[in-house]
């Protein structure tokens, strides 16, 4: 980690990239703290190097500085970045980074209670984000708080927003993108307004029935594309645009299930674990997932930089 952005990439024995040595570790101010959903917040923080660098699927560690209760900081994904036009010291444009988080345990509790103007500490941006190729329709799945991996990757894809810094090759764009999120009830769609507004079809699933169909997201996923059918595959690996890949997030039980839905279509997807962190730089392994290989056998990788997006068909649920 640096106090400055690098572009050194480190090969990681998978063969992916990881971007965690040019992660930048700073003070970050709360330019705006907000309520927007049932038990839901959204964060914006000053720290411009993570918001020039993050690219759609990376995260920030989060620490809430002078007190020891959390200790450790927390991993959230970096919702957007939102540029100021007039927000540096000199009138000059200034980029935040958006944060959105379900208060859950300790650390969202008291990160819920700090007001705009206080400084967290953060680092990153951590992990590898989303590499998919060329696609047509773009689906996102999402459960819960999981949509905060999946906004910038569809504004992304739709030509909406650009990510990362200025040397990163240009993203592909989709013709389409759709969401598809589930919830336990209507009031925990925190956010819904910035799919819609970025031309994302979004489409949702509640278990109460409150809003969207009743069910879960593959209920809702059955819905759309047919229990077992669905538009055929396109070819999957060789170079030409890919007809409908799926980019998932959520609570495991959900994405091993989104993931067997794909799988028995032939559609291609990613899943973004979201498994508990410590250091987020790859030092204290309290991140592993168990991951296969190409000869089918699996060993344990830290999601935190050979992740957190891993080819679904690769995880050992
Ligand atoms: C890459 C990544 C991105 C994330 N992005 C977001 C985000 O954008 N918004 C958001 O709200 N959350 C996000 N999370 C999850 C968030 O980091 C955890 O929920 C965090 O632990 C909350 O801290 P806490 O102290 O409030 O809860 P804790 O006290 O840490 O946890 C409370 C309870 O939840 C369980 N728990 C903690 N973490 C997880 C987990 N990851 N999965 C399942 N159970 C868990 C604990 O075992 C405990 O029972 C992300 C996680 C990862 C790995
Ligand atoms: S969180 Fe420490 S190794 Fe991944």
């Amino acid at each position: 980690m640096s106090s400055g952005t690098s572009s050194t990439v480190v090969e990681q024995p998978t063969g992916q990239p990881c971007y965690a040595d040019a992660a930048t570790y700073s003070p970050a101010r709360i330019v705006a703290h907000s309520q927007i959903a049932d038990n839901t917040w959204r964060l914006r923080l000053d720290c411009p190097a993570i918001a020039a660098a993050v690219i759609p699927g990376q995260f920030a560690m989060i620490r809430i500085p002078h007190r020891s209760d959390p200790l450790l900081a927390r991993p959230l994904a970096v919702y957007d970045t939102f540029v100021d036009e007039a927000g540096g010291q000199d009138g000059a444009p200034r980029r935040y980074a958006d944060f959105i988080y379900a208060v859950h345990g300790r650390f969202t509790t008291a990160l819920r209670d700090i007001s705009v103007g206080r400084e967290l500490i953060a680092w990153g941006p951590l992990g590898n984000g989303f590499q998919i190729p060329a696609v047509e329709h773009l689906v996102l799945v999402a459960g819960g708080i999981g949509q905060t991996a999946l906004l910038s990757l569809g504004r992304e894809r739709l030509g909406r927003a650009v990510y990362g810094p200025a040397s990163r090759l240009p993203s592909p764009r989709s013709a389409r993108v759709t969401c598809c999120w589930g919830a336990r009830h209507a009031g925990l769609f925190g956010g819904i307004e910035d799919y819609r507004s970025a031309g994302i079809d979004v489409h949702q699933a509640t278990l109460d029935g409150s809003a969207g169909l009743r069910g879960t997201v593959v209920d809702l996923l059955d819905s759309l594309f047919g229990p077992s059918g669905g538009p055929p595959p396109a070819a999957v690996g060789d170079s030409s645009t890919r007809r409908l890949h799926i980019a998932c997030c959520g609570p495991d039980p959900m994405m091993a299930a989104v993931a067997r839905w794909a799988a028995t279509r032939q559609f291609s997807c990613d899943v973004s674990l979201e498994a508990p962190m410590a250091c987020g730089i790859g030092i204290c392994f309290t991140c592993v997932a168990r991951v296969r290989d190409d000869s089918g056998s699996w060993d344990y990788r830290r999601t935190c930089i050979e992740g957190p997006v891993f080819d679904a068909t690769r995880i050992e649920w």
